[in-house]
């Protein structure tokens, strides 16, 4: 066994990140619709990505195939889904990876190859991030939702290019430009790439997404997702043609290299597809009002059309001091900081879920109304 000293040189990192603001400690919660359970309190629960709150679904727990799915970790029921999902995205195939993350990881490093150039919103997601890394391909960063950067960036050479995206990012809260992007793409023959983990389920018809709420639906090549936000279940696929797909099962280690997901969040996600969505798609939606036009009301500069309400605070130690401002008066919201955002742009980001109540949102925008005076 390694000798305890040998790692001593790590204090002196996260002493470094304690004296920066930006230490992160584990909570231990049990969420319960509108709420989580923290210790012994009781906190009404405004940073939970179970944006529909579809209500809970009961499942019944199979022995796990504890396999990959190449192996022996595949049953019927992933092929079923996919073709829910395929259907969903009207794109031909989809596939299941254990996680959003994963599917990130692996596919852009698939398809992404050395002389290829993929360009890069600057606030994509960490996994985006680590993705295009993967590959060999060149990446180039375009100024968030800049359309003349991007124009002016893709004119580099490459065999193939890509634009990646979110659909809803997933800090901010607002929408990519998909329909100047995509119309880019095509100009250029770029592939147009959107990871929608915040948009799916949630915004469009029947929550098809955010380039079905652009109408530019038919000029998406390649889909990215979770299943554990809007839909409130677990695990993450993509959706495209078949030879992505296929390109995917051979090639993708974060597909390959892992067990699969146990069938039963297969059954889970499955319910909750058919569950009805719509209801508390409205639901959400009214609640989304109801909190941004309540948060502007008192003051506060709201940007975001979407669930995901941002406060930017700037500095981190005020971001901490408003969190358990909150916290103390029953609001759990997890303050933002870098490396999640950028440097000095800390925030409260808030995500609205359909398991608020009317008089949840009052309470909560009195606390903010009382957190203004204090922190603003
Ligand atoms: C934009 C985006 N993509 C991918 C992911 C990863 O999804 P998952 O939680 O399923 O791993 C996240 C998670 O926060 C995200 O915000």
């Amino acid at each position: 066994m390694a000798s305890k000293h040998k790692l001593n040189f790590i204090d002196s990192e996260l002493e470094k990140i304690r004296k920066n603001n930006l230490y992160r400690e584990l909570r231990y919660g049990k969420a319960s619709k509108s709420h989580i359970i923290i210790g012994r309190k009781k906190l009404l629960n405004l940073c939970s990505n179970d944006y529909l709150g579809i209500p809970v679904t009961k499942i019944k727990i199979d022995q796990l195939q504890s396999s990959s799915r190449l192996v022996s970790g595949n049953d019927e029921s992933y092929n079923k889904l996919e073709s829910i999902l395929a259907r969903h995205k009207s794109q031909q195939n989809s596939l299941i990876y254990p996680t959003g993350y994963m599917a990130n990881l692996g596919t852009i490093s698939s398809i992404a190859n050395k002389g290829d150039l993929i360009l890069s919103d600057e606030l994509n997601h960490a996994s985006i991030i680590e993705s295009c890394k993967l590959s060999d391909a060149k990446i180039i960063i375009y100024k968030h939702n800049d359309m003349q950067d991007l124009q002016k960036k893709l004119k580099q050479k490459g065999r193939n290019k890509f634009v990646i995206t979110e659909g809803v990012f997933s800090m901010d809260g607002d929408f990519s430009f998909l329909k100047e992007i995509t119309e880019i793409s095509q100009k250029t023959n770029a592939v147009t790439i959107v990871d929608d983990a915040h948009g799916d389920f949630v915004v469009g018809k029947d929550g098809k997404g955010t380039p079905n709420y652009f109408n530019v639906a038919k000029k998406i090549d390649l889909y990215i997702s979770s299943l554990s936000k809007g839909l409130g279940s677990f695990g993450g696929y993509i959706a495209s043609q078949n030879n992505v797909i296929d390109l995917c099962i051979n090639k993708s280690k974060s597909f390959i290299y892992t067990s699969a997901l146990p069938s039963f969040l297969i059954h889970h996600a499955k319910i909750r597809i058919h569950s009805d969505r719509e209801k508390q798609k409205k639901k959400l939606e009214k609640n989304t009002n109801q909190l941004s036009s309540g948060l502007k009301e008192i003051g506060y500069e709201i940007n975001s059309k979407t669930q995901i309400v941002p406060i930017i605070i700037g500095d981190e130690k005020k971001a901490m001091d408003f969190g358990k401002f909150l916290f103390t008066n029953g609001v759990f919201v997890q303050p933002i900081r870098f490396p999640t955002v950028p440097k000095n742009q800390a925030r409260l980001r808030i995500s609205v879920t359909a398991w608020l109540t009317k008089s949840d949102i009052d309470y909560a925008l009195e606390i903010f109304e009382k957190g203004f005076t204090k922190f603003l």
